[in-house]
Order: C-alpha cells, then structure tokens, then sequence
C-alpha cells in the first residue's frame, strides 16, 4: 500500500522531529508526529511549537486545520497509521563525555516494531555512529517476524535552526542509504512532494542514494567539516592577535576564492548548540572503536581551539578591566559585566553547549557580577545555569556594567545604539565576542572596544 502518496511517520518530536513532520504535512502527507512526552504532544495538537523556530507554529497551526497533521503518544497508533516511519529521537553525549547514546534510538524502534503489523519501512534521522542503522536492523528482526518484510533505511538531515522550515522544504540534497529497491522506492514517494516543489520552482534537489555506512557518515562528516572551518578562521585569530592582523579582512579575503568559499568563516567566540560540539566528539569516539582515531585526531584540536575562544574572552575582559590573572586565573570579584546573548546563535532559544552562557559561567566564577540578556534564550539559560542573574532587557543588563560583553550576534545587538547605551553603561568597554557590531561607530562614541582576532580601532 501507499507506495503511490505514502503515509508518513516521525517518532519524537524534539526539535527534529517536530519540524520535519511539520513540514512533510505542509507538503501534502497524511502525517502522525509520536513522542512519548505528553506534554510535548498536548502542545503540539494545541498548535504550540514547544520551540522557537520561525515561521513553524503558522505552518503547525495550517496543517492540524487541514486535518494532515496529528500527534499521538500511542505507538499502536503510529504502527497502524504509517508506512514508512522515520526516527527522529535524540541522541545526546554518553556519561563518558564523548560517544552517542542510543537509547532512545534503541526504545522507539522496539516499541514500534513490536506493534507493526504490516509491511512499512523504518528509516533512521538521527545523528548516528556510524553502524547504527545496521543494528537497528537487526533490532528490527528481534521483534517483527520476516513475513512483514519490514526494511530499514538511513536517511540523514541537515537543517539549521533558525531556517529549518526552509531547509526542509528546500534542502540541497536528500541522501538516503538503502538496501533494497523497495525501500528506495519507497523513500522516493516519501519524499516525491519536496521533489515537486522543486520542480514547480525550476529547481533541482540532488539525490544521494548510498549504502547504510555512507548515509551515516555524510551526516557526521558534513558537519565535521563546518566545526573544522570554523575552528579553522578561529585559529587565524589567534594568529592575528599576536600578528596585529584582522582576521575579518582575512577571511574575506581568501572566502573570495570560490573553492573556500566565503560562508561559515566567521570568527569569533566559537561553535556550541546541540550539533557541531557532540558530533565531532562522538565521531572520534566511532573512529577509535573502528580502529581509525588517527584519521580523526584533528578533531580534537577543532574542538580544542573552539574552547579556546572562550577563555580569550575571559582574558580579554580581565585586560580590559586591568584585573591580571593570578595562578587560579583572573580575579573579577567587585566587578560589573553584562553579557548580551545566551543562545547558542541568533534566533534561536537554544543553549545547549552555547558559547556565550559557558562565558558568562565563567565571568561569574571568577567573581563577576554578570547580568545576562538574550532576546529569546531566557527560559533555557535559566533552566541550565540557575546561578547566574538575568535582566529583562539589553539597557537593564547594561545599566552599570563596566564591561559589555556581546556574545550572540542578534540584530537587537547589531543594530543597538552605542550612545545610547554608552549613557547608561558604568565605563564604556565592550567586548565584540561575534565581531557583530561596527567598530569604528563604537569606537567615536567612546567606547573601548575589543574584537577576535582583530586589533583595537584607531
Ligand atoms: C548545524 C549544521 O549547520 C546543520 O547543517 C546540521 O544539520 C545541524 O548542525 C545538525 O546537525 O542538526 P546548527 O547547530 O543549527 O546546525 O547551527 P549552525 O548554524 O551550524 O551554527 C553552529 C555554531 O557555529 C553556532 O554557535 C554559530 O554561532 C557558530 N558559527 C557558525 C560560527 O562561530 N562561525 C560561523 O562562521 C558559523
């Protein structure tokens, strides 16, 4: 059956799940998103996206009109509902700070086969070690008897928060890892309305059809590749600070050569968010249980001078402060900071690993009375670092501060008024953690102003 419009589930709703089911309705299927938290789904089937991602709670509220779109708890429903079921469950960072845990991966796919009851095609989205889909194959026929002919797939995502409807409904390619003709057939018509929108707007979307290994590995390699850049700029800053050079102007200027290219180089106080930082690090892990760490050794030092990024800011606003650092480092006891930004990028609410809320931890453990400001990121950052105070603006947060630490790019931020904010400020210094904000403009309205990896203005 369905082979023609098939009939589409996503087990979890996180993040992931929630947009994707979204946005497969938006396109057209019969779709029922699954997660386990009640909670979540009441949310979901009130017309509430449990996140902030622009543009999505019109396109949830659209399509649970439409009556395309339901959530359920029940995996019975999910099973009769569905031909093919994709798994979109988090994988978060095991105990031991480096590989994935599958447990989540390990419990939807249980309990879905354990209810199928006729023939449908389980295809994997999470971020995976490599091997995974293999397992779940073989966790498949634990539970399903062969006769269902139940086929698993892999089939990897690669939407940013903050354009994620965009991404999903115009990605630049699909990839999917298969074993069988049916199940590439299958994950053709499941993804045919994203193929007809492109051609509908004389545009193409490049399919990847690739074994399980593959599938798996674009996914950590793609992103391997954008901490690696970023890590890369990072690491010219550091140059370009004991140099005297601008690392703005330099990665402007080698982003001209097309095969740089002149996205994703810019520096400043580094990656975080649920992705980059977990992925690089369960993918070493993988590589060392594989045999190949070697290969993957280089990683470590993405991720070292990534963290790096952090302390110069740390640093910087003990210089700044004229505070030198002792044997336990700076001592900021008595002073002032707000720190603009919490989310680990702009629109966004998420903190997980974000820069800008592990600083302002920092500033405060160093004795620092900070005041953190974030347009969206409140309720997160208060759930995650409870110990850190909170103000209900940018002007509350400055109001005082003797530095001013700017380390998540909104355009609130971008576009303040350094006068204005310069007039409530206790001293005026900042610290341009994004190299966000015009320098010179600070600058003549007295400001003392520090970028990465770019010297003071004139
Ligand atoms: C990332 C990837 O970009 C997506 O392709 C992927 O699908 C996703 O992870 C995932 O695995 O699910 P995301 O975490 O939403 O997406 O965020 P990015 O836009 O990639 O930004 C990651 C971090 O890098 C942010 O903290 C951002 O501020 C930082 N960044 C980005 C820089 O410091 N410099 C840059 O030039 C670009």
């Amino acid at each position: 059956s369905g082979a023609a419009r098939p009939r589409l589930a996503f087990l979890g709703t996180g993040y992931l799940g929630a947009t994707y089911a979204i946005c497969f309705a938006e396109l057209g299927y019969e779709v029922l998103g699954f997660d386990i938290d009640a909670a979540k789904i009441g949310k979901l089937s009130a017309g509430q996206v449990p996140f902030h991602e622009p543009g999505l709670d019109t396109l949830l509220q659209a399509n649970l009109a439409s009556g395309r779109l339901r959530f359920t708890t029940s995996y019975e429903e999910v099973a009769e509902h569905a031909d093919v079921h994709f798994i979109c469950v988090g994988t978060p960072q095991r105990g031991d700070g480096m590989g994935a845990d599958l447990a989540y991966v390990e419990a939807s796919v249980t309990n879905l086969a354990r209810h199928l009851k006729r023939r449908a095609l389980i295809v994997g989205k999470s971020t995976v070690p490599v091997g995974t889909a293999e397992w779940v194959e073989q966790l498949v026929a634990k539970h399903v008897p062969a006769e269902l002919g139940i086929e698993v797939a892999w089939s990897p995502e690669f939407l940013q928060e903050g354009f994620a409807v965009e991404d999903v409904l115009r990605p630049n390619r699909i990839v999917v890892g298969v074993k069988s003709d049916w199940a590439n057939g299958m994950l053709y018509a499941a993804h045919k309305g994203v193929f007809d929108l492109a051609a509908s707007e004389e545009r193409e979307v490049p399919l990847v059809v690739t074994d399980f290994a593959t599938a798996e590995l674009v996914k950590v390699a793609a992103n391997a590749f954008l901490a690696t850049k970023i890590s890369f700029i990072n690491a010219m800053a550091e140059v370009c600070e004991v140099a005297g050079g601008d690392v703005t102007q330099l990665a402007k200027a080698i982003g001209y050569d097309p095969r740089i290219g002149n996205r994703f180089l810019q520096a400043g106080v580094g990656f975080g968010g649920g992705c980059l930082p977990k992925d690089i690090r369960a993918f070493q892990a993988r590589a060392q249980e594989l045999g190949a760490g070697e290969a993957l050794r280089f990683l470590h030092e993405v991720d070292l001078i990534n963290l790096r990024r952090r302390s110069r800011v740390i640093h910087l606003a003990a210089e700044l402060l004229d505070r030198p650092a002792g044997p336990a480092g700076p001592d900021l006891s008595g002073t002032r900071i707000a720190v603009l930004g919490a989310a680990f990028k702009p629109n966004s609410d998420d903190v997980r690993d974000a820069p800008a809320l592990a600083v302002a931890a920092s500033l405060a453990k160093a004795g620092a009375d900070v005041r953190v400001y974030d347009p969206q990121g409140m309720e997160n950052a208060r759930a995650v670092q409870p110990g850190l105070a909170y103000e209900s603006s940018m002007n509350d947060a400055v109001a005082g501060a003797e530095l001013v630490c700017v380390l998540t790019e909104w355009a609130e931020f971008r576009n303040a008024d350094p006068n204005a904010l310069g007039a409530l400020a206790g001293a005026k210094r900042v610290i341009d953690g994004k190299n966000c904000l015009d320098a010179v403009l600070w600058a003549r309205a007295g400001w003392e102003y520090r970028g990465m990896g770019r010297p003071a203005p004139a």
